[in-house]
């Protein structure tokens, strides 16, 4: 029998942990693959410091006894390590389905190796909609507007705000380019961050399919 997708979570989750080394500065992600990731990192019992991207993260993190520590006090990390929604043969990512792309972002750009843990459903042919969006809460209703007429359609997410105060939201419409798009939402104000990661960000994704690990 293939095994579940929360199998296929749990060994793309561990094929990422053999990854980490004494000593590393880690960026641990969100999300149900990597729910899997902490306790495969734990369990090894490895000198490492590590900033979470959320406090979901945060956490859980802390209750297996890893040390999560302020971002402010690691500038670079080595490697960090996060899940996806989708991605696309060129390695475009869409992130942001637990509404934690932005800190995720910020998190990923630090790192010298950013890895992509996958189940088998990620991998798409081509990006689509919903693309997830932070946006600022001042201007909320004119960034919408703003949006709206020059973009596409964008729906608020009924999920609370972002640890930093963001407002939620996915970009419905088309997605014919995703570098173009990308460019284009990034330079609208009151937009804070968007869920599309490009594949220059990307170092390795692990996906798992059925009992056999691929690496992209
Ligand atoms: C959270 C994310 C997650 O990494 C992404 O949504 C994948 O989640 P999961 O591992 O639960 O499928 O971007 O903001």
């Amino acid at each position: 029998m293939d095994p579940s997708p929360e199998t296929e979570k749990q060994l793309a989750a561990v094929a990422a942990a053999e990854l980490v080394e004494d000593g590393m500065e880690v960026g641990l992600g969100t999300g149900s693959t990597v729910v899997h990731l902490l306790p495969a990192i734990a369990e090894r019992g490895l000198e490492i410091r590590c900033v979470a991207t959320s406090v979901a993260t945060e956490n859980q993190a802390r209750d297996l006894g890893m040390p999560i520590e302020d971002f402010d006090e690691l500038k670079r990390l080595d490697i960090a390590i996060d899940g996806t929604d989708q991605v696309s043969p060129e390695r475009w990512l869409v992130k942001g389905g637990g509404a934690a792309h932005t800190r995720e972002k910020i998190v990923a750009a630090a790192a010298d190796r950013f890895i992509v843990i996958a189940d088998s459903s990620k991998p798409v042919d081509r990006i689509v909609a919903p693309i997830p969006l932070e946006l600022h809460a001042f201007g909320l209703e004119s960034t919408l507007e703003r949006l709206r007429s020059e973009l596409g359609e964008v729906e608020l997410r009924r999920v609370p705000r972002s640890p930093d105060n963001g407002v939620i939201a996915d970009y419905l419409g088309e997605v014919a380019d995703p570098a173009e798009l990308a460019v284009r939402l990034s330079a609208t104000p009151g937009v804070v961050d968007h869920g599309l990661f490009p594949p220059a960000m990307v170092a390795e994704v692990i996906i798992a399919r059925g009992a056999e690990i691929e690496r992209l």
